[in-house]
């Protein structure tokens, strides 16, 4: 394309204001008689869901299905997130399109918010450095990304008009650090501004967030796009910088006027019209004729990442399971497992592997109970008795339970934290039944587990992608070991929350009380026993930490090098979770916070050295009277943790 600002310079006003909105759903307009095309956008973020421009009824073209952010989170590897936005990337230039809309960096306040499975975690650092990495991984291949939901997007509920009120320490802290580490590790194409309102403005009309902390203080380059109708003013959403808004519309005539009657400077439409052109320019760039994607092979890495991310929550010692044992795989979703949640994401997969059609075409020995209506999660006294029968002729039974897609999807938040009351019957059940019995959960965010003391082990395979079964047949028989870590608490029980109290707020006021304390910032400086902590996971094998050293490197920035060895028998992966604990502070804070974190292999007898650098960030609050990150004299106590509650090693600073 031609020098973006003559191009602009030849423009008419109402190409211009075209130019700021969709063509469709997911086309930005061409200008044909100055050789403009369009740009193509389509939803991610864990797999890609493609209108078929080719046919009429624009069916959603087959693609494969990746885990869901809420399982790949869990594998807490930056590596593996790069890969998959590689592959992702790989998919878009063989579909032709040349923005996939994600990754969701939200930070999940609340088991309840509908959409937890499309965002990573409740903790800013993780959500951002694996956002990062996904980023990076997509936009290697010259396809784009949209960060989003742009922000204090923490719940379905009048999602369109609910006002996010929210204190600046709290916004800086824990909802925007996320989005912070992206932009400045990744440089997205594209952000996308949320629904709903933050302290009273909408995202798409929030000059400061949009045009001060994202632009000026973060350095973001490229354009912001509104969600899918969520621009409710657009001649304001030009001038607070919002350079586009979707889908189509029939309101660009607004701009005219608005530049007209002089209410919208020229200029604020130009530099949206610059950042479209630009991003339409680097959409071309990027194309690729004949591209093609290998949908075997993207199954083959769904069922790897999938095995790099599940999480063994428990275990009496009854996993790995013989393979020569008789096993029964009790649950429909051993047959078809939820592989995702529903609403914009939901990609129309390639193929599934279950867990019962993998297991047997590795000619173990495994019968089979649907137990329960795969959709309503309800069992008949039938499905139940045969349920039983199966678990007592076996030597082990293996339930597959979990939430139904009606129970959890966009657009709507969870009443409650149960799985349906059939299910934890099934549990009760079974383990009667048979005690020799492990639960595998399909689930995108915690779920109570009243019955956990009763089975001998408990797999989350959360919302796995389409070669969930695989993984779990690998890790279930010793194939694979276990490495995902939980990257959210499990409470005990909902009202544990700290955000319980307010969550989805009172009418559009959703007042975000509880402040910085979310997640395991809560749990573990209120003390408050959980049932599964932030950075939970089993393995298979066990590791030594030993010689954690830390030194400082600068005023406020440290080294820590730490070793761990393998000291069980087998080959396994070890995340390594640094978290640093203020000391004599004056500042509220809480008790500690994630940092830094690596995902190590070790064979038996293995020993590596693994090295954190920190910082001033690491340090840092939020000074709302200097309006700036500040590090207090205090004093800082450096944690090596194998989880958010249970300190390793630890090194004053
Ligand atoms: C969702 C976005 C999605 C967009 C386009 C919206 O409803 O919030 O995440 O990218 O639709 O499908």
């Amino acid at each position: 394309m031609d020098n973006i600002k003559k191009l602009i310079s030849e423009l008419t006003l109402e190409e211009k204001a075209g130019l700021t909105s969709g063509k469709d759903a997911w086309l930005t307009k061409a200008v044909e008689r100055l050789g403009i095309p369009s740009a193509r956008v389509s939803d991610g973020p864990h797999g890609l869901r493609a209108d078929d421009y080719s046919r009429d009824d624009r069916a959603t073209m087959l693609a494969v299905c990746f885990p869901t952010a809420v399982t790949t989170a869990a594998s807490f590897d930056k590596k593996m997130l790069y890969e998959m936005g590689e592959e992702l990337g790989r998919e878009c230039l063989a579909y032709g399109v040349d923005v996939l809309l994600g990754p969701g960096v939200n930070i999940k306040r609340s088991p309840l918010c509908g959409r937890n499975f499309e965002y990573f975690s409740e903790d800013p650092h993780l959500a951002g450095e694996l956002g990062a990495a996904f980023v990076n991984g997509v936009q290697s291949q010259g396809v784009g990304t949209s960060l989003k939901h742009y922000f204090a997007n923490s719940q379905e509920t009048r999602r369109f008009t609910s006002s996010s009120e929210i204190d600046e320490r709290t916004a800086r802290e824990i909802y925007l650090t996320a989005f912070e580490t992206v932009v400045k590790k990744a440089q997205p194409w594209t952000v996308m501004a949320s629904y709903n309102k933050v302290n009273g403005t909408h995202s798409t009309a929030n000059k400061y967030y949009l045009d001060e902390v994202l632009r000026n203080e973060w350095g973001f380059e490229g354009l912001v796009v509104s969600d899918w109708c969520a621009t409710h003013d657009r001649p304001g959403a030009i001038a607070a910088g919002t350079d586009l808004t979707m889908p189509a519309e029939d309101t660009d005539h607004l701009i005219v006027e608005a530049v007209k009657n002089g209410a919208l400077p020229e200029e604020a439409l130009d530099r949206c019209c610059e950042r479209v052109l630009r991003l339409v320019e680097r959409a071309v760039a990027g194309r690729r004729a004949n591209a093609e994607c290998d949908k075997k092979a993207a199954h083959a890495l769904a069922a790897r990442f999938a095995e790099n991310s599940l999480v063994l929550l428990k275990n009496d010692g009854i996993l790995p399971l013989k393979k020569s044992a008789k096993v029964a795989f009790i649950g429909a979703f051993a047959d078809r497992p939820r592989i995702q949640g529903g609403g914009s994401s939901h990609i129309v997969e390639t193929e599934i592997t279950g867990a019962l059609g993998y297991a047997r075409a590795q000619g173990l020995d495994v019968s089979y109970a649907e137990a329960y209506d795969r959709e309503t999660g309800e069992a008949t006294p039938e499905q139940f008795a045969e349920a039983v029968k199966a678990a007592k002729s076996a030597e082990k039974a293996v339930l597959f339970i979990g939430l139904p897609d009606c129970m959890e999807y966009e657009g709507g938040d969870r009443q409650h934290m149960r799985l349906p009351d059939a299910h934890n019957r099934l549990v009760e059940a079974v383990c009667e039944a048979n005690p020799e019995t492990v639960v595998v959960l399909h689930n995108g965010s915690p779920v109570e587990m009243p019955w956990i003391e009763k089975p001998k082990a408990v797999l989350e395979s959360y919302l796995g992608g389409q070669a969930v079964g695989i993984a779990q047949v690998r890790i279930l028989f010793g194939d694979a070991n276990p490495s995902g870590r939980l990257a959210e608490s499990f409470p005990k029980k909902l009202e544990d929350n700290s955000s319980y109290l307010y969550y989805i707020g009172e009418g559009d006021r959703v007042t975000y009380n509880e402040g910085i304390f979310v997640g395991y910032r809560y749990y573990e400086t209120k003390k408050t026993e959980v049932l599964f902590p932030f950075g939970w996971g089993l393995s298979y094998t066990d590791f030594e930490y030993s010689d954690l050293d830390v030194k400082k490197t600068g005023e406020h920035s440290a080294e820590a090098t730490v070793n761990v060895k393998n000291v069980g028998g087998v080959k396994g992966r070890e995340v390594v979770q640094l978290y640093v604990a203020p000391e004599k502070v004056k500042m509220i804070r809480p008790v500690r916070e994630l940092k830094g974190f690596e995902k190590i292999e070790l064979g038996p007898g293995e020993t590596k050295t693994v090295k954190f650098e920190l910082d001033s960030r690491a340090f840092a609050y939020w000074d709302v009277e200097k309006h700036g990150w500040e590090v207090e004299d205090g004093g800082f106590e450096i944690q090596i943790c194998k989880n958010a509650s249970e300190v390793i090693l630890k090194q004053k600073i």
